[in-house]
């Protein structure tokens, strides 16, 4: 029965992991995915988490009793007050409802899902570019997916005009994407005055706000400063929604921590939402993991381990900093045509190098450099030791 069915394309960003393990070459390097990297290319576990985790681990009262359908009620609580901050006032007044999900992308579908059954548009707006898989995520759920216009490839920065005129274009009601900080894959970010004007035209229209925030932390270095967009809209919008993820910022990638935030116009609707959101969740996996939310519990609702946390960030921020001026002085050593000053100025784990789909393919082909083939390279995935062994690569890809 099964003949018929064809082959799927392997995943243009997790499917590069297959491909580098298959690699047998001495000078092989990952900068496909998203994921952390030290000085040395091992992953890295935060010290905070490892000690979270022991504390957890050896707890004498810890069990592991299904969690409810919403997930760790206090995780849920200390996730909306991270992103929104403890001022905000639909906080204050009880109206976001949170349930736990399987980190960003868990909180994505079961979002969608929500809208597709209860919002009058069933239309949302991806910036263009994003993420390879938010356009999966929002079709396989059921919405229509479109674009705005986000990227300028000729100045490396965004579209802020184009972006406007999508925004003033589209119809009222629908849904917008918009990637809280440190934009994935390009590194560009509004400004706040371009954030501030959006808002303007976004509240204007009635549209439907959905924050993925996945990199609070490694924008700017600074917990709030990353919030700062999506603080901004949660205060002058009567509805919106927040997906949130803990993969990058605490280190937890494979521990699938995260969180669906709906803000609600009133206390009541937010309790039913609540209830509809957990009639999403139940039919779909039951209820989520425990493990990896309690440790995040516990890092955020401890001030001692939560400024650990904010040091390990920032160092994990620096070092990404650190990264770009290595490459680009690298860059800049070796004549490489071009500009590469948009090395400097991205912010976030990645750099949109430039690079055109054949030059990527040359570069992994002779070199055995994986990224995607949009030009993303994981800024995370460097060291002082590989900067020049890309350069080089990058160089010759450009010059042939
Ligand atoms: C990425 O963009 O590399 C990460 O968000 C990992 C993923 O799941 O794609």
């Amino acid at each position: 029965v099964w003949a018929h069915i064809p082959e799927a394309p392997a995943d243009p960003i997790l499917g590069l992991n297959e491909a580098f393990k298959a690699d047998p070459h001495p000078s092989k390097l990952n900068l496909g995915v998203g994921a952390y990297r030290t000085e040395d290319g091992k992953p890295l576990v935060l010290n905070v988490v490892r000690k979270a985790e022991m504390a957890l681990v050896t707890d004498p009262n810890s069990n592991k009793e299904y969690l409810g359908i919403a997930g760790n009620a206090v995780f849920c609580r200390l996730s909306r007050e991270l992103a929104f901050g403890t001022s905000c006032q639909a906080v204050r007044g009880n109206r976001i409802a949170t349930v736990q999900s399987l980190s960003g992308t868990g909180a994505l579908r079961v979002g969608a899902e929500f809208l597709k059954e209860h919002h009058p548009s069933k239309v949302i707006y991806l910036p263009q570019p994003t993420w390879g898989n938010h356009t999966k995520v929002f079709k396989r759920a059921g919405l229509e997916v479109r674009t705005y216009r986000y990227y300028d490839s000729t100045t490396c920065g965004l579209n802020f005009q184009g972006l406007m005129e999508d925004l003033m274009g589209a119809p009222s009601d629908s849904i917008i994407l918009l990637h809280a900080c440190a934009h994935n894959p390009t590194g560009v970010d509004p400004t706040p005055d371009q954030w501030k004007q959006m808002l303007k035209a976004i509240a204007g229209k009635q549209l439907l706000p959905f924050f993925d925030s996945a990199y609070q932390g490694f924008a700017s270095g600074s917990l709030s400063a990353d919030a700062a967009g999506l603080r901004m809209f949660a205060d002058a919008c009567p509805q919106l929604l927040l997906a949130q993820s803990y993969a990058k910022n605490m280190g937890m990638y494979g521990e699938r921590a995260g969180a669906l935030s709906v803000l609600c116009s009133s206390q009541g609707e937010a309790a039913v939402v609540a209830s509809q959101l957990k009639q999403v969740i139940r039919p779909m996996y039951s209820n989520p993991p425990r493990h990896g939310a309690g440790i995040v519990a516990a890092i955020l609702g401890s001030p001692e381990l939560f400024r650990e946390w904010e040091v390990e960030l920032s160092g994990m921020a620096d070092r990404i900093k650190l990264m770009r001026s290595k490459l680009h002085e690298a860059l800049r050593q070796r004549g490489t045509p071009g500009s590469w000053e948009h090395i400097l100025k991205q912010i976030g784990m990645f750099s949109y190098t430039g690079l055109s789909k054949r030059q990527v393919e040359h570069v992994t082909k002779k070199w055995h450099i994986y990224m995607t083939l949009d030009g993303r390279i994981s800024m995370a995935g460097l060291s002082a030791k590989t900067c020049g062994y890309l350069a080089d690569a990058m160089d010759d890809a450009v010059r042939n």
